[in-house]
């Protein structure tokens, strides 16, 4: 037999792009590759890229600059780019980078043993078509591979919102929902393999809504009755689809995870409408209120983006009040990144001295917060699910049902167990607990 090909992925960017990474180590499997963790050894390398940010997409050409030399040393090496920067550059990545064979944007994943072959066959393809057929279908599961316990679900991709600065509505497309039940038959198959814990994915997931009238809310309480999974989770969601059902499934279903991931971006009305966010700050903080209603321990999370072109610094005041308002666990604030084809990337721009001391005023603001909201959990017993080994021997690492990366003392043999956990300290990111004695899986 000959040995097996190996496959190299690094992955970029969101949650997403780690799922779509998984599943196409899994359909290239079904091709005689084996995954390596090192791209020396690999015959076939795959960059699972980002075009969010200017700097995320600049990362490609670097990385491809030093595969050059790889692929001198070694010409049988394949190269080929997937993700956003694959679906918004196309052919110009083959011009700007000659070491890459192919290029593949996300919604074509399926066809790459097909594009391999072209390869082969001395083409240099470049597949960035949104294809009529459902490429889930179309991507095998390698259902043999044992899973950790926290995993990713892919049930919505793509955008309708067009936020102004935003290029994910042109590089996932329009939104388009799995069907409830195909969701269904794949997480009942990650539990089969060890899962315990489901983050369901969308760029606009909280607009779920499938072909049979199914909505996110249906949806998370159909996930909820597979037994043997504990725990869900849902991200990323727009306020504008965040309706009175799935309000309410936060008070009433157990296993939904009190944490929810709701960007904002801004607290300035003004900015708020150039943005093309259709909601106001004064709606966003009515929004929390019924939510925290529903669930009063939710911890909440969000985006920002400072220096939006036309900011000002009373505009920033603004987001600065909201987020005091708020009091988020944690959050993600970004320099406003001109991307090529956003409306946003004609107007005039925020000087990047002003951008750069906003977003650090900004950090230093949502820092606080979530070293307060650590803080508070000190002596609490929280639930923790244990998924991996720790950095110190001896030491696992999980979370609560907060999201919060929790470190303590166990046993390997814990993991994908959860465990009872007094927390005895609390970190600027992490907190550390001790295993409460006679702790072991929860039966409710
Ligand atoms: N709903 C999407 C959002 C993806 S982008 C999802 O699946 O998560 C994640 C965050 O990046 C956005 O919420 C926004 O805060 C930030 N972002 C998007 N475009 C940006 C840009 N041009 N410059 C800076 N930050 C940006
Ligand atoms: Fe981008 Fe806005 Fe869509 Fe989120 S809602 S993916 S920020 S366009
Ligand atoms: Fe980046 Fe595309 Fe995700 S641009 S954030 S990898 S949807």
């Amino acid at each position: 037999m000959p040995a097996p090909k190996k496959l190299f992925v690094k992955t970029y960017g969101c949650q997403m792009n780690v799922y779509d990474s998984e599943r196409m180590t899994a359909a290239l499997a079904a091709e005689g590759y084996a995954a390596t963790g090192t791209p020396e050894d690999a015959d076939l390398i795959l960059l699972n890229t980002c075009h969010i940010r200017e700097k995320a997409a600049e990362k490609v050409y670097s990385e491809l600059g030093r595969l050059r030399k790889l692929k001198e040393a070694r010409p049988g090496l394949r190269i080929g780019v997937a993700g956003c920067v694959a679906q918004a550059e196309g052919a110009e990545i083959l011009a700007r980078a000659p070491v890459v064979d192919l290029v593949v944007g996300p919604q074509a994943y399926h066809r790459l043993p097909a594009l391999l072959r072209r390869r082969a066959a001395g083409e240099r393809p470049v597949e960035t078509e949104f294809p009529e057929e459902d490429k889930f279908e179309h991507l095998p599961q390698d259902r043999r591979a044992r899973r950790a316990p926290a995993a990713f679900l892919t049930v919505q991709e793509g955008c309708d919102k067009f936020c102004a600065f935003c290029v994910v509505p042109y590089t996932r497309g329009a939104e388009v929902s799995r069907p409830a039940a195909r969701i269904e038959a794949e997480a009942r198959d990650l539990v089969e393999r060890g899962v315990v814990e489901l983050t369901l994915l969308g760029q606009n997931v909280n607009a779920y809504r499938d072909a049979g009238g199914v909505g996110l809310a249906g949806l998370l309480r159909r996930l909820a009755a597979i037994e043997g999974l504990e725990r869900l989770r849902y991200t990323t969601s727009h306020p504008n689809d965040m309706d009175d059902d799935l309000i309410a499934a936060h008070g009433t279903e157990p296993k939904l995870m009190p944490y929810l991931h709701l960007p904002v971006q801004s607290g300035s009305d003004r900015v708020l409408k150039a943005m093309n966010r259709r909601h106001t700050a004064a709606g966003y903080l009515r929004l929390i209120e019924r939510i925290r209603a529903a669930r009063p321990d939710i911890a909440l999370s969000g985006d920002f983006i400072v220096g939006f072109p036309g900011e000002t610094e009373a505009d920033f005041r603004d987001t600065l009040a909201l987020v005091e308002a708020v009091g988020y666990a944690q959050a993600y604030s970004f320099a406003y990144s001109a991307r090529p084809g956003t409306p946003a990337a004609e107007r005039a721009g925020v000087p990047e001295a002003d951008k750069a001391e906003r977003l650090q005023r900004l950090q230093a603001l949502l820092f606080r917060q979530q070293a307060a909201f650590l803080a508070a959990q000190l002596g609490r017993t929280l639930p923790v699910l244990v998924e991996r080994t720790g950095r110190m021997p001896g030491q696992m690492a999980g979370r609560s049902p907060h999201l919060s990366a929790v470190h303590l003392d166990a046993d390997p043999g814990l993991a994908g167990r959860i465990v009872e956990v007094r927390i005895v300290a609390a970190g600027t990111n992490s907190l550390t607990g001790a295993l409460v004695a006679g702790s072991g899986p929860r039966t409710d």
